[in-house]
């Protein structure tokens, strides 16, 4: 075959391909728009207030951070947490959370086994899913899972679809009243919120 009629029928088979529709990413770019905060209202929380766990954070919003939890002397547990990306960017700039923000932590067992790094941790089945939407409106004053700010749920790792939280002032607040003055979030632990945050956090 002469390249004359190789280059023909490459450029042959590409023109089918693209009838066909075969190659979508290539054909179709689109650009991410610098948009508003991804709200949690509507899409995550109903008119009364009632939370979901959103089906696709794990692959569809970046980390924000990690913690470890020790137990007699070994890593218990792995907490990951999550939160859109437009979330994320607004904090950055503003230093705080926007009305509509949404956090997910995904509490999980811990495995550890020796690799060649060391006595290595990662994480097993899920525990728990802890959920918090920002709300500056104060629109659910008669929903005991609303305050402070705050829209708080508790999803049990066996049935993601169950919220069984009952009252944040009972099932959360207390532990989070060291991280009163960062609008409740240990923020000190996440990098990604900007470089400042982790002048939150206690000292060494
Ligand atoms: C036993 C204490 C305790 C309870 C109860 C608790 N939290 Fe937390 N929560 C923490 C601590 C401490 C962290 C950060 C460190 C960690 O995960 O170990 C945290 C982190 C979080 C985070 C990640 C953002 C952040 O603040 O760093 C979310 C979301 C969260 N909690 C929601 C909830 C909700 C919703 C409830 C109630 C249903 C709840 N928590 C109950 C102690 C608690």
């Amino acid at each position: 075959m002469t390249t004359r009629m190789a280059k023909y029928l490459g450029f042959a088979i590409f023109s089918g391909l693209l009838v066909l529709g075969v190659l979508p990413e290539r054909t179709t770019v689109k650009a991410r728009e610098p948009s508003s905060p991804e709200s949690a209202f509507g899409t995550y929380v109903d008119a009364k207030g009632n939370i979901t766990l959103p089906p696709n954070f794990l692959i569809d919003w970046p980390s924000m951070g990690s913690w470890s939890v020790l137990e007699n002397g070994t890593i218990a547990d792995i907490h990951n947490v999550y939160a859109p990306r437009s979330v994320i960017e607004y904090y950055r700039k503003n230093h705080e959370f926007p009305d509509g923000a949404i956090i997910v932590k995904e509490v999980r067992h811990a495995r550890g086994a020796p690799h060649t790094t060391g006595e290595a941790f990662w994480v097993d089945d899920v525990k728990v899913w802890f959920v918090m939407v920002r709300d500056r409106q104060g629109r659910f004053p008669e929903n005991p899972l609303w305050g402070e700010g705050w829209g708080w749920a508790l999803f049990k790792g066996g049935d993601p679809t169950k919220q069984v939280a009952t009252n944040y002032k009972d099932d959360c607040l207390q532990c989070h009243v060291p991280a009163k003055d960062n609008e409740w979030i240990y923020v000190y632990a996440y990098p990604v919120l900007g470089d400042d945050v982790v002048k939150h956090a206690p000292p060494r």
